[in-house]
């Protein structure tokens, strides 16, 4: 078994370079453009590859940060990742020398917390940081930590840091959640995996990226399955084997490029979209008054003649899936910033995920930020350019939304927070006609 020897352990993290983006807004989007694959399915699958000794190959990884952070941790770990070609990387996870995820990587992005189930199962020990990632609320972990124990995990916490050990074998078991955890669904199913025994996870997340770990999974020669809607049940196994697997593509990706379209009264085709994981989100936006028709993998979004009617609360309200995703309401608060009369948001799953609109108001929005979880938008508002700050992942994509709607120039300071989890966004938006640019801090300086 490798060993875990915390403090001898020197991460030395790239510095970030802070990067703005220059945005001269309304111009109308025209094009065609290509949806990567997800970011919340790649991470667990890169993660899932450490279940075992042999080689794993992923093809449509997107070429983003959190995906560069998770193969750092990796190949830091002593695990041999490849990265042949863009969007295809290999994962052999043999010999791991060090059984421990640092704070600094950690910190960077909380889906590094994945790595407990899977490490704890196959080699019974793991030391592993508290997670930072997305300023969006508090985000714990206690559901991920519960599901461990509930296997037979035995865990202390100290010094900001989870000590994972299990004497033998995790045991399968039932894991029943308080609530809807995506995460923690994926974690509790990873560990299962390689337990001794039957396990039940429910409630299970339905989200389409926990189906494309249970793919990826079954190709890997584990049982597991999704019996229900809500409960996923795994028989565990000794050991499972390498396997290939194409990350399916970003629906949240293509919902920002629907609102892209809608924002600039566009018309805008996504090719290699996954049009039957945006049901609810595409239902809201032809309720606003924005054409989008989908055919096999392609979505066509036609706003040339929006005229965008207002939402009332029971349509805008993030839900676990099949719900309106909550990664998707900042962006649509965008679309609902241009609509006629009011809208009401209400963000159900993360508490702090409406703060960054007070960003969106410096761009001339008009929005009540009610409480914590609500917030009421009059629209339409003529939003103009501005100087505004990207605080997280979601909230950046979005004040790019507002910045190609608006009159003028915007520029976004922390873009390279987009960066984590869209791939090569401003590219893709300047072949849609945007006018777009990346700065470095000191070209503004
Ligand atoms: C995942 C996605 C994220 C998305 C979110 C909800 C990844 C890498 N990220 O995050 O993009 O916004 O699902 O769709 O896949 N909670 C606890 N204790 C826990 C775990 C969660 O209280 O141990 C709470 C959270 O604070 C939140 C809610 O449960 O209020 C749902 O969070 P969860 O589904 O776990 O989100 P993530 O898996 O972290």
């Amino acid at each position: 078994m490798a060993d875990a020897r915390p403090f001898h352990w020197e991460f030395k993290p790239e510095p970030v370079d802070s990067e703005i983006l220059r945005i001269e807004g309304g111009r109308r989007l025209e094009g065609s453009v290509r949806v990567s694959g997800a970011k919340n399915a790649a991470l667990k699958l890169m993660a899932a590859a450490t279940l075992t000794g042999e080689r794993c190959r992923f093809s449509n990884v997107p070429e983003i940060e959190d995906v560069r952070v998770l193969a750092g941790v990796l190949t830091d770990m002593g695990v041999t990742v490849d990265h042949p070609e863009p969007n295809v990387y290999e994962i052999a996870s043999g010999d791991i020398d060090w059984l421990f995820v640092p704070l600094e990587a950690a910190a960077k992005m909380r889906a590094s917390f994945i790595l407990l189930g899977p490490l704890l199962t196959r080699f019974g020990r793991v030391i592993i940081s508290n997670p930072g990632g997305d300023r969006i609320g508090r985000r714990p972990v206690n559901l991920h930590v519960d599901a461990m124990r509930a296997l037979g995990a035995e865990i202390e916490y100290r010094n900001g840091y989870y000590f994972a050990k299990s004497p033998g074998r995790l045991r399968g078991g039932p894991i029943n959640f308080p609530q809807i955890t995506v995460m923690g669904t994926e974690n509790a199913m990873l560990a299962a995996v390689l337990a001794d025994g039957h396990t039940v996870i429910e409630p299970a997340a339905q989200e389409p990226e926990v189906d494309d770990l249970i793919a990826f999974l079954q190709k890997m020669g584990a049982e597991v399955q999704r019996t229900a809607p809500t409960r996923i049940e795994i028989e565990g196994r000794r050991r499972v084997r390498g396997a290939d697997h194409s990350v399916v593509p970003d629906r949240i990706e293509a919902g920002t490029f629907v609102v892209a379209a809608g924002v600039t009264h566009g018309r805008v085709t996504l090719e290699g979209a996954p049009c039957d994981h945006l049901g609810s989100f595409l239902e809201v936006m032809s309720d606003a008054g924005v054409s989008v028709s989908s055919n096999g993998d392609k979505i066509e979004v036609d706003a040339t003649a929006a005229d965008l009617h207002p939402l009332l609360c029971r349509d805008i309200e993030t839900q676990p899936y099949p719900g309106l995703a909550t990664d998707l309401q900042p962006p649509t608060c965008v679309l609902l910033t241009q609509a006629q009369g009011d809208s009401h948001v209400h963000e159900t799953v993360f508490e702090d995920r409406l703060e960054w609109m007070g960003e969106l108001r410096r761009m001339g929005a008009d929005i009540e930020i009610q409480d914590q979880h609500r917030a009421l938008i009059h629209g339409p508002s003529r939003l103009h350019g501005a100087d505004v700050e990207i605080g997280d992942l979601r909230a950046g994509a979005s004040l790019i939304l507002a910045a190609l709607a608006a009159d003028g120039v915007t520029t976004i300071a922390g873009a390279h927070h987009v960066h984590r989890g869209y791939e090569k966004i401003d590219q893709k938006f300047l072949e849609l006609g945007a006018r777009i640019e990346r700065l470095s801090g000191r070209d503004v300086a």
